[in-house]
């Protein structure tokens, strides 16, 4: 057998995983995203000498602004935001690269400006007219700003450059709107081209997901519905809605997290091993998990939701979602969700993966715990068992990133006796480099033109057709019930796991 040529291999890790000439388009400048998140990324990533040296972000906004009002912005950010340290000569050649365009989504002379500008970057600084557009802006305005890119000749380009669409979350807000969404998108750039963010398919304990299962010959063998009893995927917060009360009410934390990161969890635990760890291939595995996803019968036994009310958080008191600014004191969104989900395969059949989310929860963790049946014969005393409970194996997404087992051991002494015990790997202490922030590895990944990690339409769409019943439910069904700041959630999501002899971990 032949070897591959590496040199031929566009994962090889020995190639530098450098972004060609280009340059970004930024809508949305004002916003918490692009202040906490973009904007650092950017200038980490030319921290760590993984951007051309031409790079350019151009920013576009409703503000009376110049470019050095502009570059004062993302320095701010920088400064507040970055996880790398400042670093003058960095700063100096990534900012000379700035530039700011006002203007509103609808105002033609705007985007003829930010034409002239694209074009003078190309000349001025070898953008060799690869762009992308990130549209970090509330979903309704995609329409105008992609028909304005069209129009004004932004998403043209000649056979040797490359023009991206970057979108953020949500998505739509159930599968019609999300199919409506795309249908804007797609009318301007082809699917190739549009590079959706679910910023937590960036993280690398997410990517570990596949590395743990595909690299190792260990896993694989029990990872299915003989040895696995359930799944548990948490993602919990200890914060509130902030300063969110806008994007948040009416929107809910099954459509903010669920409906993208805790699906997409779900299907990276599920799926079967790919082809490669290619885009193509990673999309068809992640969506036949989708697709065969199925809910159980009784939405109102199988759900939970539940409201934050005043409580603790960080040994301080907090106020209820009610009474958070912003939100109508009648509103019926949900700030905690859980939900049962079954993937009809072979693989799964039998073995429920409950997927909860909340905010203002006891701790901020994000894990996904694969619970194995119990030993079908233990040749101990009852006694000797009696503090054993079923193995796990936890995979920590944040903030303590890593993996712990945990199986029962003898506890030392002259008695049988097999207690929990557990067997941790973690990040922090095995590896000398910190994991790059997720929007990172994002942004490069766009620049290089690297779908694996972007979602496409169709998982965007299979996720709304899981969802879509619940919402309805609910929707129809009261109101979410209470649970006090800093627990974790209401008592019916305890209850719904009750019922079918399991608990929630208490992470
Ligand atoms: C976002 C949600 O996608 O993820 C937010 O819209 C949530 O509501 C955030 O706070 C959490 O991200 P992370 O990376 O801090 O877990």
């Amino acid at each position: 057998m032949t070897s591959p040529n590496p040199l031929r291999d566009p994962q090889d890790r020995r190639l530098p995983r450098i972004a060609g000439p280009c340059g970004m388009v930024l809508f949305g400048v004002t916003g918490d995203l692009s202040r906490k998140k973009i904007m650092p990324a950017i200038y980490d990533l030319a921290n760590r000498g993984l951007l051309p040296p031409g790079f350019s972000l151009v920013g576009f906004a409703r503000r009376d602004w110049e470019d050095q009002d502009f570059a004062q912005i993302v320095h701010d950010a920088v400064e507040q935001y970055a996880r790398t340290p400042f670093r003058e000569e960095v700063w100096k050649q990534l900012s000379e690269g700035f530039r700011f365009v006002p203007g509103n989504f609808d105002d033609d002379a705007a985007f003829e400006q930010l034409r002239r500008t694209v074009e003078e970057l190309d000349q001025l600084r070898g953008t060799g007219g690869n762009m992308a557009f990130y549209l970090a802006i509330p979903p309704g305005f995609f329409g105008t700003v992609v028909g304005q890119l069209k129009e004004h000749g932004l998403a043209d380009r000649t056979a040797d450059q490359w023009r991206r669409v970057v979108v953020e979350k949500p998505f739509g807000h159930d599968l019609e709107s999300a199919r409506e969404l795309n249908d804007i998108l797609a009318g301007v750039f082809p699917s190739g081209s549009i590079f959706r963010i679910d910023h937590y398919l960036g993280k690398e304990t997410v990517q570990n997901i596949l590395a743990i299962r595909f690299a190792n010959n260990m896993f694989e063998p029990i990872w299915n519905s003989h040895y696995v009893d359930h799944v548990q995927i948490t993602m919990a917060e200890d914060i509130g809605i902030g300063g969110r009360a806008g994007y948040y009410d009416g929107i809910g934390a099954a459509r903010d997290v669920i409906q993208n990161h805790l699906l997409q969890l779900m299907a990276l635990v599920a799926m079967e091993e790919p082809l490669a760890f290619d885009a193509e291939s990673l999309r068809m595995e992640k969506q036949k998990v989708l697709a065969s996803a199925q809910l159980p019968p009784r939405l109102d036994l199988t759900t939970a939701r539940g409201q934050y009310a005043a409580g603790w958080a960080g040994g301080e008191k907090v106020i209820g979602f009610l009474e958070e600014e912003g939100i109508k004191k009648t509103s019926t969104t949900e700030t905690f969700a859980a939900i049962t989900v079954h993937v009809d395969t072979r693989r799964w059949a039998g073995v429920p993966f409950y997927l909860r989310t909340g905010k203002r929860l006891g701790r901020r963790v994000t894990e996904v715990a694969i619970v194995f049946k119990r030993a079908p014969h233990l040749p101990f005393s009852q006694t000797a068992t009696e503090d054993l409970s079923q193995n796990a194996l936890v995979i920590r997404v944040q903030p303590d990133e890593g993996m712990t087992m945990r199986f029962g051991a003898k506890v030392p002494g002259t008695a049988m006796e097999i207690r929990d015990v557990n067997m941790d790997f973690a990040y922090g202490g095995t590896f000398t480099e910190a994991s790059p922030e997720a929007y990172e590895k994002l942004i490069l990944d766009v620049l290089l033109g690297d779908p694996p990690l972007f979602p496409q339409h169709e998982e965007v769409e299979l996720s709304w057709k899981i969802l879509d019943p619940i919402l309805d439910y609910w929707a129809k069904h009261g109101k979410p019930d209470s649970y006090e700041s800093g627990t974790w959630g209401p008592e019916s999501a305890h209850k719904m796991l009750a019922r079918e002899g399991r608990t929630w971990r208490r992470p």
